[in-house]
């Protein structure tokens, strides 16, 4: 009989390996939320807030921005395998050379006025998101000596309602530094961990132009995507 425990699935909220976590993690027992909660429509997505082109990070700027251009897409999806359509997916990330857009990022690389590293779209009817972008560097930051994040996208899901916002961070497979990263690894499972890289898809590219990744998001269920770091 095999009474181990699985391993969670999501990252504990307190990690000592990843410090900052230690200045935001809940220190108060859990307010239980009424039952329903969770399916108590909220305010929607305000009609304009997504535009056309939002997907697409290469063209807010003059002209294309630095870096090897790709495009990233895939699916979301519930626990049981269906669709989620018609949900707000949001994307942040640094530039090609690991800086983001944002007046606290002081990592001395250079900014690039044609990239500001934000993208939203809707999924469609069968569940597909679709950015065009340009793959982020990794960049240092001061959690321990010569820390360095592994190059990353992080995503934000809105369901019908606020309270069931979800975020995550995606990386690239094969990146020598997510064995040293302790927000990688703050997801205990290393299976878990495996469903926070995309693949590379070169079909779902642009020819000549665009390399292809593919990131499948599945909400709930043992093979969901971490969710939480
Ligand atoms: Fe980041």
């Amino acid at each position: 009989m095999n009474d181990m425990k699985p391993l969670p699935l999501d990252p504990p909220y307190d990690w000592p390996g990843y410090g900052s976590t230690r200045l935001r993690f809940p220190r108060e027992p859990l307010v239980a939320l009424p039952a329903g909660a969770f399916d108590r429509p909220g305010p929607l997505v305000p009609g304009g807030f997504v535009h056309a082109g939002d997907n697409d990070l290469t063209r807010h700027g003059k002209t294309l921005p630095l870096g090897e251009r790709m495009v990233l897409a895939g699916r979301l999806l519930d626990t049981d395998g269906r669709p989620v359509r018609r949900s707000l997916v949001e994307i942040w990330q640094a530039n090609a050379s690991g800086r983001y857009h944002h007046p606290a990022d002081n990592h001395d690389a250079p900014l690039d006025p044609n990239f500001q590293g934000l993208g939203r779209t809707f999924t469609d009817d069968d569940g597909w998101y679709r950015f065009v972008t340009v793959k982020p560097g990794a960049y240092p930051w001061q959690n321990h000596p010569h820390a360095w994040r592994p190059a990353h996208v992080h995503f934000s899901l809105l369901g019908n309602a606020p309270i069931q916002r979800l975020v995550t961070q995606m990386y690239f497979p094969g990146d020598p530094l997510l064995a040293l990263d302790p927000v990688f690894n703050s997801v205990p499972d290393p299976a878990a961990r495996g469903r926070m890289l995309c693949s590379l898809a070169l079909e779902t590219g642009i020819e000549g132009v665009a390399l292809g990744y593919r990131f499948d998001i599945v909400l709930a269920g043992t093979r969901s995507t971490p969710l939480g770091p």
